[in-house]
This record gives C-alpha cells, sequence and structure tokens, in this order.
C-alpha cells in the first residue's frame, strides 16, 4: 500500500520504519527542514534501539522516503496518517492546531479517495474536527471528494517501540465503516499472523482507549509511588508489597514499581488532557487529579531525600559545598527523551539548594544540555563523576546501573552514599559492603558508614 506519514518523531519514524518493513511505500513527512535533510543522509534525530538499522535498509530498498512536500505526498498515497505533536495547551488541553494543519492540507490538495488516519494521541470528538476541515476545504475549492477518518492510537513504549509496532498487544481501529475497516485490517495484517489482535470500535472509542490506558498506568505509578511513601514511614518493605500483591492475576506486576515519578512525553500530558476533557463536560476526575498532584510531589523525594542527608547552616541553599553525582536523565531506559523527565525537577532543586551537579546517562547527554546549558557537569562515564562526590544519586535505571562495581562506587565518593530512585541494589547486600543506601519504601539501612555531615 502507498502511504505517508506526517511527523517525523518518535512515533512517525517507528510506524514509517516498521510500516516500510512489511513491504508498503511509505512518505515521512514533516515540516522540520534539517530533520529530513538528515534522515535523508542516513542521521536519524533520536535514539530508539533498532529504529536506525530499519530505516537505513528501507530507504535502501526504495520503500522508505523522507520530504518535506506534503502536496506530492498526499497526492502518492492512500493513507495518510497523522502523527504530530500534541502537546498540552496552556490550559492543559490538547493542542491539535498541528493535527488540524495537517488535515488542512489533506483537503487542500487531495485529488481521490483518501483515508486519514489519526494516530496523534487526541481527545475525543477530533476525528470530527478533522473531517470538518477537510470538508471545509473540499468545500473551498468547490468539489466532493470522498474521504474517511479513522482513530488509530498508538500504544508503542519508547526504548522498547519497534518491538512493540511490530508484535502489538492490539491495534485499535476506530471507524464506522466497514471497508475502511478492511483496508486497515489488510496493512497491520503482517503484524498479527499468529493472532488476530485487531478491535474495531467506533471513533470516539478509540480516541477515548488511548486516554484511559494511560490514565490507567499513570494511576497504578501514582498508587505505588504512596505505598511506597507509607512502606517507608511504616518499616515495611515496598519490594516484598509488591511481590505479595503482583501475584494476585487482577492486579499483575507492571507498572507497580516506586520511582521518582512519571514523565516523558505522554502520560504528564494525557493525564492532564483528561482532566481538561472532563472538566469541558462538567465532569470532575478526581481521581486523575490526585494522580498528577502525587506525581508532581513524588518528583521531590528524591531531591529532598539529599537534602535531608546533610545538615547545614546555609538553609536556603543547604547543599553548598556538596557535589552530587546523577545516574540517569531520560524518563526512562533506552531513549534520550528528556520531555518532562523527574531528573529535570531532580537537578534544579539539587542545583537550587546549592550543589555541584554531575550527569551521567548513556543517550541523553545531548538532550541534557538543552536544558541544563553549563549549569552541570556532564561525562559520557559513569564512574568519572563520582570521584569525591558526596553521593550518588540513581534516577534513570539503565541496566549498566543495576550491577555496578560498587568498590569502584565507594572508592571514588567522598562518602560511600547512594539515593536510589529506582530500588536498583539490595539493602543487605549495601550495609554489608559498607553503603548508606536509601532506596524507596524500603528501610534506608544506613549501616555502614554514617553519613558525614
Ligand atoms: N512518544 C511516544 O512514546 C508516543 C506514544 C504513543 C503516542 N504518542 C503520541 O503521538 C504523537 C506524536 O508524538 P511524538 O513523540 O512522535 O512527537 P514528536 O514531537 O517526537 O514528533 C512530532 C513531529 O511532528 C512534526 N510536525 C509538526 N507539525 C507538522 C506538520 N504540519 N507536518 C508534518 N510534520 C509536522 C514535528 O516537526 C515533529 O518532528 C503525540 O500525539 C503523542 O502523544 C507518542
Amino acid at each position: 500500500m502507498k502511504l505517508c506519514i506526517f511527523g517525523a518523531g518518535y512515533v512517525g519514524l517507528v510506524a514509517a520504519a516498521c510500516f516500510a518493513e512489511s513491504g508498503n511505500t511509505v512518505i515521512s513527512v514533516d515540516v522540520d527542514e534539517a530533520r529530513i535533510e538528515g534522515l535523508k543522509q542516513g542521521i536519524i534525530p533520536i535514539y530508539e534501539p533498532g529504529l536506525k538499522e530499519m530505516i537505513l535498509k528501507n530507504q535502501a530498498e526504495g520503500r522508505l522516503s523522507f520530504t518535506t512536500d506534503a502536496v506530492a505526498a498526499i497526492q502518492s498515497s492512500l493513507i495518510c496518517f497523522i502523527a504530530v505533536g500534541t502537546p498540552p495547551g496552556e490550559d492543559g488541553s490538547a493542542d491539535l492546531q498541528y493535527v488540524l494543519a495537517v488535515a488542512r492540507q489533506v483537503g487542500q490538495v487531495m485529488t481521490g479517495y483518501k483515508i486519514v488516519v489519526d494516530k496523534s494521541t487526541v481527545p475525543v470528538g477530533t476525528a470530527d474536527k478533522v473531517r470538518g476541515v477537510i470538508r471545509e476545504e473540499l468545500t473551498n475549492r468547490g468539489i466532493d471528494l470522498e474521504f474517511d477518518v479513522v482513530s488509530n492510537p498508538e500504544f508503542m513504549k519508547e526504548g522498547a517501540a519497534i518491538d512493540d509496532f511490530m508484535k502489538p498487544d492490539r491495534v485499535v481501529i476506530g471507524t464506522d465503516n466497514v471497508r475502511t475497516a478492511e483496508i486497515m485490517k489488510e496493512l497491520y495484517d503482517p503484524f498479527m499472523r499468529k493472532q488476530n489482535r485487531m478491535i474495531v470500535m467506533d471513533v470516539r472509542s478509540a480516541e477515548m482507549t488511548k486516554y484511559a490506558a494511560n490514565a490507567m498506568l499513570a494511576t497504578r505509578i501514582s498508587f505505588m509511588n504512596q505505598i511506597a511513601g507509607l512502606c517507608e514511614r511504616m518499616g515495611a518493605d515496598v519490594a516484598a508489597v509488591r511481590e505479595g500483591i503482583g501475584s494476585d492475576s487482577r492486579i499483575g506486576y507492571d507498572f507497580l514499581f516506586p520511582g521518582p515519578g512519571y514523565g516523558g512525553s505522554c502520560f504528564p500530558k494525557d493525564v492532564k488532557a483528561l482532566v481538561k476533557t472532563a472538566e469541558e463536560c462538567d465532569y470532575d476526575f478526581l481521581l486523575l487529579k490526585s494522580v498528577e498532584e502525587v506525581n508532581e510531589r513524588q518528583k521531590e523525594v528524591l531531591a529532598q531525600k539529599v537534602i535531608n542527608l546533610f545538615s547545614s547552616a546555609d538553609q536556603e541553599k543547604p547543599l553548598t559545598g556538596r557535589v552530587i553525582a546523577c545516574w540517569g536523565l531520560a524518563f526512562k531506559p533506552r531513549t534520550d527523551d528528556m520531555r518532562e523527565a523527574p531528573a529535570l525537577t531532580i537537578i534544579e532543586r539539587l542545583l537550587s539548594a546549592g550543589a555541584v551537579v554531575r550527569v551521567h546517562d548513556p543517550e541523553a547527554l545531548k538532550e541534557a544540555q538543552k536544558f541544563f546549558g553549563q549549569r552541570v557537569e556532564y561525562s559520557s562515564n559513569q564512574y568519572d563523576i563520582l570521584t569525591n562526590a558526596d553521593t550518588l544519586v540513581v534516577i534513570t535505571d539503565w541496566s549498566e546501573y543495576r550491577n555496578p562495581d560498587f568498590e569502584r562506587i565507594k572508592s571514588a565518593l567522598r562518602q560511600a552514599t547512594i539515593v536510589d530512585g529506582r530500588n536498583l541494589y539490595k539493602p543487605d547486600r549495601m550495609a554489608a559492603i559498607g553503603f548508606n543506601y536509601f532506596p524507596l519504601g524500603r528501610c534506608s539501612c544506613p549501616r555502614g558508614n554514617e553519613v558525614q555531615r
């Protein structure tokens, strides 16, 4: 099939590469000329495991191309995917200007039947708006052409996006048109050869499904972060509690790890947008408002743990003279994405408390420079930043942090202290090798050396 995909970001590029990989002819369109120029030369603007290889292969084999020429892309494609950003507007609602701009272009230049697919995460009712804008443009041109608007929300996870796309848990298609559903089924057939995982529903329910999924996952995270907070105060161990509840098949183990708060380009904005959507229908989504508030507070927890370690005469800047080393900046491992990453709040808080902050991340150092400039020290070696630092703070659970050289850490740090926002290590082991270890929701075990004040 001939497709064009608007937006060469995380979702658009992964979708373009995977659709090309299954034999389709795909044109990836973006308004960012530098991005498209780079892609034409094989420079991939984001880090996503396996993406570069798949793009280069399909580009070389002529199934995948990149352009800023929206007109040619639309006119030569049967299906036009919209995978552009939907950032939060000032009031928290999803900003649809980029989605509707693409819809307008389609209406302005289409010359035959088109299926326009909303893959961006968009509020309920957006497909109607997209349809309205296309219809308006066709009316302006004085013509009447047939088209369909489909909702096909994307559920991929950054860091495992290719796998998620190639072997999806489900593909949700929102359409009332049986023929369109058949075409979409044909397109997605190669990704569900073992078992049909396509769920066809009405457009509004498909739009809501994406928000409900992200809201549910964000709720689990905030819930577990509060359980961890309580465990810490009551002397219970959140790791044991997670096992205890996760073994219940009604609950399951996923999304029950405590951490420094959820971040990324999706959960924060989608939770906000759903609260806003509810408000617009005079419905108070109390639960989600709390999920968001808990998350904002959780982002403060790690920095506060560090501050609590050091009493200081300077109450305003309690970390003056302290050097804090941070492992992990991306909002999760296997991505360089730092949008709404908890590391942003944590590091800002450490800086404003007067600390010198050094950071390491396997992929996100370049991104981090956009946020922190010269205000922090960067290193591509996870051990280099530890020399004479007062504390190591683990923010993101990259695999290289899971079983590090503890002797090396201990001899590099001024004091053997780790504040662990991902509960990567065993408290008993840490105590045995002489660390003051501060995880989340578990016994702090400052049984090794006392922290120097
Ligand atoms: N990132 C994820 O993990 C993820 C997962 C599921 C769903 N989503 C949703 O998918 C959508 C896209 O997210 P993303 O992370 O890929 O965004 P992104 O910011 O990485 O990429 C968006 C791209 O769209 C381009 N763009 C903007 N206007 C355009 C136009 N008129 N024509 C062509 N290109 C245009 C931008 O230049 C940018 O390159 C959002 O609605 C997001 O919520 C994201």
